[in-house]
């Protein structure tokens, strides 16, 4: 991978960004707040020029992975990482103003969102290793865990994922394969998107829905895919075989980002897939830690499951 596209942040940018952060800090104390999320894209207007050229740019163009560097993260200020995203959320303080940027910056991509069901509703998510838990996709550790689409086959899939990195003691990368970089000859590509590749849904697990995996424009296709629970049509062998060479192109094209403390961090869920190697943590209040934000461009298609206009939770329960 060419490396992604880096916007690396001036002293007199972490100042701007730092006096707005303790204008809205004054008068949000949850990033949950409806009114702040109300506000978000306006307020997001009174970050640096450069850093709203660059998103701007970067959502124009489709870059698949794009970052934002250098934003102050004072570790010892952090205290520890918590053991699970219940505690990252009941002491929230020593974050709180990296979760508003990654939601000021994330609103002039779209609309951050999430799911009732995913840790309690809340719309940053903590990314950290749980002890016990570590053979479990969302807070695994010691398993890989494979690459993905987020929420691959999901009708409200994010548009765009969005991070902060606040600790990552170990340097664990992200592995991230590009749409761009599938080599697949053209029979191939074919019936790759044809609707014979099934997931189970969300909210029915046990209904698995058949889409394609590259859709959109032929030459620059984008790309829905997961390496642990898509499955081709059962008894088509082309589709078998057509995701046998898919993997195997993925696996080829994986490289890994390493993301530093003050990375912020934003990938297209259309046009890259992203894993994460096994890692061994400690569990001593100094492991990884990442927050995460979910990105639609459009929310309109969720409303009904959504309480509100200015509701970013679109409710489990009502799906199915
Ligand atoms: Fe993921």
């Amino acid at each position: 991978m060419a490396g992604p596209c880096r916007l690396t942040l001036l002293d007199c940018e972490i100042d701007e960004i730092g006096a707005l952060l303790s204008e809205v800090a004054a008068r949000y104390s949850f990033v949950d707040d409806t009114g702040f999320l109300m506000e978000a894209e306006r307020l997001a207007h009174g970050l640096p020029r450069r850093l709203r050229a660059f998103l701007a740019e970067c959502r124009a163009a489709e870059r698949p992975l794009f970052v934002i560097a250098r934003w102050p993260v004072d570790d010892a200020a952090l205290g520890l990482t918590p053991p699970d995203w219940r505690a990252g959320c009941a002491d929230h303080e020593s974050i709180h103003r990296h979760q508003l940027l990654l939601v000021l910056a994330a609103s002039l991509l779209g609309d951050p969102f999430t799911l009732s069901s995913a840790q309690g509703g809340h719309l940053v998510n903590h990314i950290v290793p749980v002890a016990g838990a570590e053979r479990q996709i969302s807070a695994a550790s010691s398993e890989e865990l494979g690459w993905h689409t987020e929420e691959a086959g999901f009708r409200f899939r994010p548009d765009h994922l969005g991070f902060i990195c606040l600790r990552n003691p170990q340097r664990v990368p992200m592995m991230i394969g590009l749409a761009d970089h599938l080599v697949l000859d053209p029979a191939v590509r074919e019936i790759l998107r044809s609707p014979l590749f099934g997931m189970p849904q969300l909210g029915a697990a046990e209904r698995i829905e058949y889409a394609p995996v590259l859709y959109g424009d032929v030459d620059r296709p984008y790309l829905s895919a997961d390496s642990v629970y898509m499955v081709p049509a059962p008894g088509d062998r082309a589709a078998a075989e057509a995701w046998e060479v898919l993997g195997a192109a993925i696996d080829t094209a994986l490289r890994p980002f390493v993301m530093e403390p003050g990375d912020l961090y934003f990938l297209d869920n259309h046009r890259a897939v992203h894993g994460r190697p096994a890692f061994l943590p400690r569990y001593d209040g100094a492991d990884r830690w990442l927050l995460r934000v979910k990105i639609g461009r459009d929310l309109r298609a969720s409303r009904p499951y959504r309480g509100g206009a200015g509701t970013r939770v679109i409710d489990f329960d009502r799906l199915g």
